[in-house]
């Protein structure tokens, strides 16, 4: 008890991290041509260091896999907050070519087998990848936050749609199952790329409906934050400013 509570004062006197833990959309250098992606526009508002361990192309199963979520843990440190947020590239079918990243359909504890690379894998669903992944950093003390994935561009058809992935409410159903906290960061995506109209938002995606451009980065990752300041998130805490733009939803 009493080491716990020394250990805990100084973990908050030293600097904290951030770690981030998701796909193109949050990595460095996006979808590449110039895009970018919400996890580079953080640290402007925050005292904390950023650890962004983003990397593109990744799914919940394929940043399993890979041991990218056992890279973060090694590496973390108790009072850490890791974010974690996927599901671009997680569906599809395991038939007939498994792309290594598709999980297996369903919200619980289903398991799939599938021969990747050359190995029979034991394939989760996405809300038991992002449970497993929590429950291993909030046993080393960290702080999660499980994140919905970014939208498409809702303005693509012209007029402005949209409509959450199921990968949206897994990561909500991720986060209760594992009690950690949760953020729909598409939503406030959505809300702002709203009022900020077509022409703005359609300039905010040069390459595709998926990878901003830069500007367009910035206003993810400041949706990211009010998100958490109007869900009264304790990362708050670790931020400078709590004004960014948009409503509370
Ligand atoms: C927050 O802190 C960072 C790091 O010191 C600084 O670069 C940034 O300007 C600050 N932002 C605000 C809004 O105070
Ligand atoms: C993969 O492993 C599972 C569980 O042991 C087994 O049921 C399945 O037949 C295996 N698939 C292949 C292609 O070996």
């Amino acid at each position: 008890m009493k080491a716990a509570t020394v250990l805990s004062f100084a973990s908050s006197a030293l600097a904290s991290t951030i770690y981030l833990a998701g796909d193109s959309t949050m990595a460095n250098g996006g979808g590449g041509s110039g895009t970018n992606g919400w996890g580079q526009y953080v640290s402007p508002y925050t005292t904390w260091s950023i650890s962004n361990q983003a990397i593109a192309g990744r799914s919940a199963r394929s940043f399993t896999r890979d041991g990218r979520f056992t890279t973060i843990a090694d590496e973390v440190k108790s009072g850490d907050w890791v974010v974690i947020e996927f599901g671009h590239n997680d569906g599809g079918s395991l038939t007939p070519t498994d792309n290594g990243r598709t999980d297996c359909s369903g919200t619980g504890s289903e398991i799939c087998y599938s021969v990747y690379d050359g190995v029979n894998e034991t394939i989760l669903t996405f809300p038991a990848y992002l449970e497993n992944a929590a429950n291993t950093f909030t046993a080393l003390g960290a702080k999660v936050l499980i994140s919905s994935q970014t939208p498409d561009n809702p303005w693509e058809t012209g007029s402005f749609v949209y409509e959450p992935s199921r990968f949206v409410g897994y990561a909500q159903i991720a986060a209760e199952a594992a009690g950690v906290a949760y953020v729909d960061h598409g939503a406030y995506v959505a809300s702002i790329f709203e009022s900020l109209g077509s022409d703005v938002v359609n300039s905010y995606y040069p390459i595709d409906h998926t990878h901003t451009s830069t500007a367009g980065a910035l206003v993810v990752a400041q949706a990211f934050f009010k998100a958490v300041v109007c869900g009264g998130i304790a990362l708050e805490s670790a931020l400078n400013t709590t004004s960014f733009p948009g409503e509370c939803l």
